[in-house]
């Protein structure tokens, strides 16, 4: 697809994400929290849903748990620019408390639309909750965060939030040690594409 089409395509399902009410959390957002970052990204990061900052912001992970997110971006030289970060759902749940199923299935499909026209080379679910709904529905984030899976076209995995990072400091160091690895990754798979052309 060309640059051009990408953008429109993009453009569109914002647009169309920007009035939904699939589900009720369109009743009580401030803003929709599409994504942001690179649409030609190889490597796309995904949370839960927007909290209070990203709500009114309109941006994800902007308040205290992104920029945590972001001190691990820097720790491994990748600029948030050139990734992409969306999340389950785009609206904020009251209180943050977690998505409801019915919330996930009304949303998922701008997530996977978004997943199409990116097409990034690794996914990475940010928590449990996007890990059960991108990995498997049984995925326990604490023994198998880090880990690698192929699914379709994507390197997934999966680390730990970093809200959950902001309430136990004892997990930091398993989630530089991810951070590094998804680095290496991304460079590997990078440096093939480059042989391959
Ligand atoms: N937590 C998330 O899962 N996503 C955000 O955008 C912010 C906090």
């Amino acid at each position: 697809m060309e640059n051009n089409e990408i953008e429109a395509r993009f453009f569109a399902l914002e647009a169309k994400c920007a009035s939904c009410h699939r589900c009720p959390l369109g009743d009580t957002r401030t803003n929709i929290v599409f994504g942001t970052g690179s649409r030609h990204a190889d490597l796309m990061f995904v949370g839960e849903a927007p909290g209070e900052q990203e709500d009114l912001s309109g941006t994800p992970f902007v308040g205290r748990a992104g920029q945590l997110l972001d001190r691990y971006l820097y720790a491994v030289d990748i600029k948030r620019e050139d990734v992409y970060i969306a999340n389950i759902l785009k609206c904020r749940p009251p209180k943050n408390r977690d998505p409801l199923p019915a919330e996930e299935d009304a949303c998922i499909d701008y997530l996977r639309d978004q997943v199409r026209l990116i097409r990034p080379k690794i996914i990475v679910c940010l928590g449990r909750i996007a890990a059960m709904r991108l990995i498997r529905p049984d995925y326990k984030i604490s023994q198998e965060h880090g880990k690698w899976v192929e699914k379709g076209d994507f390197s997934m995995t999966a680390v730990f939030h970093p809200a959950a990072l902001l309430r136990d400091p004892r997990r930091r160091e398993d989630m530089l040690a991810d951070m590094k690895s998804i680095k290496a990754r991304l460079d590997e798979l990078c440096a093939k594409e480059s042989k391959v052309k």
